[in-house]
């Protein structure tokens, strides 16, 4: 084990120990409430009981409320642009391969959803029929993907603006990207107003606080986060499309053509990736590689266990929606970073399991009416415990891997 492993793996163990989210730029609700859930419930129950309140639905137009920007757990993230410039200076950078940018921006271009978002009237009857709690579990659902999607349009807008002049086709691609992330939300926040509810997204945009990112870390987290994003699109569409009675609310049948826009953005990461060899080819670049796979893969799972009633409401066992996410985005992900984890090997989940069972008490611990001090002491053995099963996890023996597709594009690098 390597200093930079166990400080990779420290790192990763006390963040997720202390319960703030790491995933970045998640999609679908992947950051996990901050430290034991404890300051977010009041807050929960109040909007869960607007919620029951609105359930008779008012007259069109009225009852909209705000939800408060304090429910949300987004991360939105901002990066050093002055590196990215470097970055995609094509007179620094000689393995920028322009014509495969070229190639993918004429892709951006054609703009294969340009009318896929379209709403017909069974959205809003279906929103009146969900009633009771599964209601509230789906204003959340909106609300968590609705401010992930949103996350993703403000980083890509900034970097198209950002890149135009040191690489107007990068650029281009980002703002095209942005164009996409910009549709989902709106889509999703359209979703919210069926339920009576609204997100604010300029003041969202005013009022978080930004998450600094070194390029190379957008790089791995973002590409991470658009395949994870695509596997839970297609995953939950194609279990729909065979369980038709699960299909409470009729935005899941969007996911098909949806998840393909997320698709191709983790294909333009992944161009990314290969137009900055240093980011793939050396050990610190596994040992990132592995430390971002867990992070986003652990808070996913995570995540979702502790949201179980949405996805039994639409007929998932959520554990095993998780797995088969986690699998399918791994195997992806190995064709083009360095290396992966190994969460084929039951080992993996055994050790996701313990981590939801220690994440259970923290969680119980913050929701307990005492001090803060006895919360805070009571947390730190089971910070600890958590912490030893991240490092745990991290330390199993990787997958190396790499791209075929790399291979060809630089044959030296091959893995
Ligand atoms: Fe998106
Ligand atoms: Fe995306």
């Amino acid at each position: 084990m390597t200093a930079a492993a166990a400080a990779a793996a420290a790192a990763a163990a006390m963040e997720l120990a202390v319960a703030k989210s790491i995933n970045p730029i998640a999609k679908f609700g992947r950051s996990t409430p901050k430290a034991g859930c404890g300051a977010m419930r009041p807050l929960l129950r109040a909007r869960a009981s607007a919620a029951t309140a609105e359930a008779a639905p008012p007259a069109r137009g009225k009852g909209k409320k705000e939800i408060k920007e304090t429910l949300l757990t987004p991360r939105f993230y901002t990066t050093d642009f002055e590196e990215m410039e470097q970055l995609f200076n094509k007179e620094i950078n000689q393995s920028l391969n322009q014509s495969e940018f070229d190639a993918l921006l004429n892709e951006f271009k054609t703009d294969y959803n340009q009318t896929h978002f379209v709403r017909s009237s069974e959205f809003k009857e279906a929103a009146d029929k969900i009633q009771g709690p599964l209601r509230q579990i789906f204003v959340e659902f909106l609300e968590r993907s609705c401010t992930a999607e949103f996350s993703g349009f403000l980083l890509y807008k900034e970097l198209g603006r950002r890149l135009k002049k040191t690489n107007p086709v990068v650029a281009e691609i980002f703002s095209l990207m942005s164009r996409d992330e910009a549709r989902h939300a709106g889509f999703l926040n359209k979703g919210l107003s069926d339920f009576n509810f609204a997100l604010d997204l300029g003041f969202l945009t005013k009022a978080r606080k930004y998450t600094f990112f070194k390029p190379k870390f957008i790089f791995y987290a973002t590409y991470l986060s658009e395949k994870i994003g695509y596997w839970r699109y297609i995953t939950i569409y194609r279990h729909l499309k065979e369980n038709p009675k699960y299909q409470l609310y009729p935005i899941f049948k969007y996911f098909e053509n949806w998840c393909q826009d997320e698709n191709r953005h983790g294909d333009f990461f992944s161009a990314l990736l290969k137009a900055q060899p240093q980011f793939l080819n050396d050990w610190k670049a596994k040992l990132w590689s592995r430390f971002f796979c867990l992070s986003v893969y652990v808070t996913m799972y995570l995540n979702d266990c502790q949201r179980t009633a949405f996805y039994e409401g639409i007929g998932l066992n959520t554990k095993e929606f998780d797995m088969h996410v986690i699998i399918e985005t791994n195997r992806t992900t190995a064709r083009i970073f360095p290396a992966v984890l190994d969460v084929e090997n039951p080992e993996f989940k055994r050790k996701l399991e313990r981590m939801v069972e220690i994440n259970k008490k923290l969680i119980a611990v913050g929701e307990s009416d005492e001090n803060s001090v006895v919360k805070n002491l009571k947390r730190i053995p089971l910070a600890a415990a958590l912490a030893s099963e991240l490092l745990a996890a991290y330390l199993m023996p990787p997958v190396e891997s790499g791209s075929v597709d790399f291979a060809e594009f630089e044959p030296q690098l091959v893995y």
